[in-house]
């Protein structure tokens, strides 16, 4: 959620730190800009609404610039202040001379905005962002050292930061500083960078140093220094980043998510990879840490996450439940953290994430922590804050994924939960051994059914062309397939804007069934064998005695279902307990296709961003 980058170095200034925003793209877009130290000045250009915006507003204004040899950026997600030019960062003191860029919510701004308006700084914008670089200037006054004033003023921050800072009169020097929001600092050799996420830096360096809360990094192109609130000197870990450059390019697809999508095959092998060596053996899950004996005796795991992730979790639970008989809760962490629960430390509690980042989650985990629960972490990214929270780390390496709403990191969750399901059942001895043996088998063959669902989408296509002029769905499924069918609806509604909604399949006649009329698509989610597919079937038929127009997404051996349904979107054969980890496809490609349709900005639907670092 919003997006740093800060650079000093050889390199044009302006095009590193444009590369770095349009790498950063998917954490906000609804202003950006960048500010530079050129001919002894700090100069600012904003732009409102995406980047491009800004990129041809620097085009027409380039003659301005002399050299500049170092500067920040920054793209938005609007918390305080709507989206506008003058909410837009970089946000500079009364005089301009000091610029700040931030990520964050300063809780305590409005008492420190009143306090420096009686000290006579005049503001500009209604953000949170400016006060911090106001009282960087009062505090800048009083020391003439730059490192000082932002150590003096961080320590009057309350809420969340990563911000980042250039003083006109302390050339190509750049401070950073971090508490509950990401930061880290890019080394170079004559050039350094700082970014709130590595995509910003990895086509330039691979190495990184991860800031820790109440850090504060000062760079130099020749140098980099990093010190606590109190100016000590700490010698951090320089870490070599995982990702390629090439995980930031579409690689011809027209989208990312379309990228993404067909990328899930190799997405499960390589989760896969390492852990079922023979489907004889055991699954080797070494990245669970607690003791055997321990697991053995477990009967309560608490499963945290928001979005994507929740439904990943959802699914989660279901097998956990079957196949170890381990009683499994699962909550949106922004419901957890305010209530009384009963976590202890006999609880495992798993926090699923993509970004690591999530800050409603980051919370749950903390204070899961705190009542001394074994926290495990199932994340696409080692590098977060999260992973830095884990007892126990299980990474799902999907890549990096650039578009907004989540494909192939649901789909390496969801394989996850079935290697973690397994392992436990394995531990507690609960399934059957010819079971688990199938149960291997079917999952190696994953990838092999997903290629085949892309390798012809003509159906899909058809079928979103046909819906796409509806203005609101229904998804229905029952038992692990319920999941599914809030995930399929989520997909719709982000990237579509389409109203979507997944019920239970049993819940449609307590209240839903009132909306059904032929405006009314309900598209159903069953698997032939499934110990609900009867059951659905039923459902179906009653929306359709309502006029509403049917769509089944079923599996191929599934002949008898033409003509009660209007359409059929079919995946290949599966039991239904593995059905999740395929029928997330087509679902993706239907809510893809129908935006894409509706020409909507695919990888970058209004309103939201990847990573929500705010609660
Ligand atoms: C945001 C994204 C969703 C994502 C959710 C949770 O809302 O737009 O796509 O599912 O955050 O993110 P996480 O990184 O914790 O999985």
């Amino acid at each position: 959620m919003c997006g740093i980058v800060g650079y000093t170095g050889y390199r044009d200034v302006v095009s590193v730190l444009l590369k770095g925003l349009t790498n950063l793209e998917y954490r906000g877009y609804d202003s950006a800009g960048i500010a530079l130290r050129d001919d002894n000045r700090i100069k600012v250009y904003k732009s409102l609404g995406k980047l491009i915006n800004l990129k041809n507003e620097i085009e027409e204004k380039k003659h301005e610039l002399k050299h500049p040899t170092s500067g920040i950026g920054h793209i938005r997600w609007a918390t305080h202040g709507a989206p506008s030019l003058v909410n837009a960062h970089p946000h500079t003191c009364t005089c301009g001379n000091l610029v700040v860029v931030h990520n964050g919510i300063i809780e305590n701004y409005k008492e420190l905005r009143e306090e420096l308006i009686k000290k006579g700084c005049k503001f500009r914008s209604e953000t949170d962002t400016e006060t911090i670089a106001h009282l960087m200037a009062d505090e800048y006054s009083k020391t003439k050292d730059l490192e000082k004033a932002v150590r003096n003023s961080v320590k009057r921050l309350q809420g969340a930061y990563a911000v980042c800072v250039m003083h006109k009169d302390v050339p190509d020097v750049i401070v950073g500083a971090r508490k509950h929001a990401p930061m880290l600092v890019g080394a170079g050799e004559g050039e350094n960078f700082i970014a709130s996420d590595t995509p910003a830096i990895i086509e330039y360096t691979k190495k990184a140093i991860y800031l820790d809360d109440n850090e504060i990094a000062v760079i130099t192109k020749d140098n980099i220094k990093i010190t606590d609130t109190d100016g000590n000197i700490l010698h951090k870990k320089t870490e070599i980043l995982p990702w390629e450059p090439v995980a930031l390019s579409k690689l011809g697809f027209k989208h990312f998510m379309l990228k993404e999508i067909h990328e899930q095959p190799d997405v499960i092998r390589n989760v896969l990879n390492g852990k079922i060596y023979d489907i004889d053996g055991p699954v080797i899950l070494n990245e669970v840490k607690l003791d055997k004996e321990i697991l053995k005796k477990l009967n309560k795991i608490e499963i945290i996450a928001c979005g994507t992730s929740l439904h990943a979790a959802m699914v989660g639970k279901y097998i956990i439940e079957d196949f170890a008989g381990i009683s499994v809760e699962v909550e949106a962490s922004s419901e957890y953290i305010y209530r009384k629960t009963t976590t202890d430390s006999s609880t495992l509690v798993i926090g699923v994430s993509q970004s690591g980042e999530t800050a409603d989650t980051i919370t749950a985990i903390k204070q899961a922590k705190e009542k001394n629960a074994h926290v495990l972490i199932i994340t696409n990214r080692p590098d977060s804050n999260m992973a830095r929270l884990a007892d126990s780390l299980i990474p799902v390496n999907a890549g990096i994924e650039v578009s907004v709403a989540a494909t192939k990191s649901y789909t390496a969750q969801l394989i996850s939960f079935y290697l973690l399901a397994m392992h436990l059942a394995e531990i507690k001895e609960t399934l059957d051994k010819t079971y688990l043996k199938n149960l291997k088998h079917e999952l190696i063959q994953l990838p092999t059914k997903i290629e085949e669902i892309l390798s012809n989408t003509s159906g899909i296509q058809e079928c979103a062309r046909k819906f796409s002029s509806y203005k609101n769905f229904i998804y229905i499924a029952r038992g692990i397939n319920l999941a599914s069918a809030y995930e399929g609806a989520l997909k719709l509604k982000e990237i579509s804007y389409i109203n979507a909604t997944g019920y239970p399949a049993g819940e449609l006649k307590h209240g839903p069934i009132a909306m059904l009329d032929e405006t009314m698509p309900v598209l159903s989610i069953l698997i032939p064998g499934g110990i609900s597919y009867d059951k659905i079937l039923s459902n179906s038929e009653e929306a359709k005695a309502r006029n509403a127009k049917l769509i089944a997404l079923t599996s191929s051996c599934d002949k008898n279902i033409d003509m009660l349904f209007d359409y059929v979107l079919r995946i290949p054969d599966i039991s239904e307990i593995l059905s999740p980890a395929l029928t997330c496809v087509p679902l993706q490609l239907l809510a893809y296709y129908i935006a894409e349709f509706l020409g909507k900005d695919v990888d970058q639907p209004r309103n939201l961003a990847k990573s929500v670092t705010v609660e």
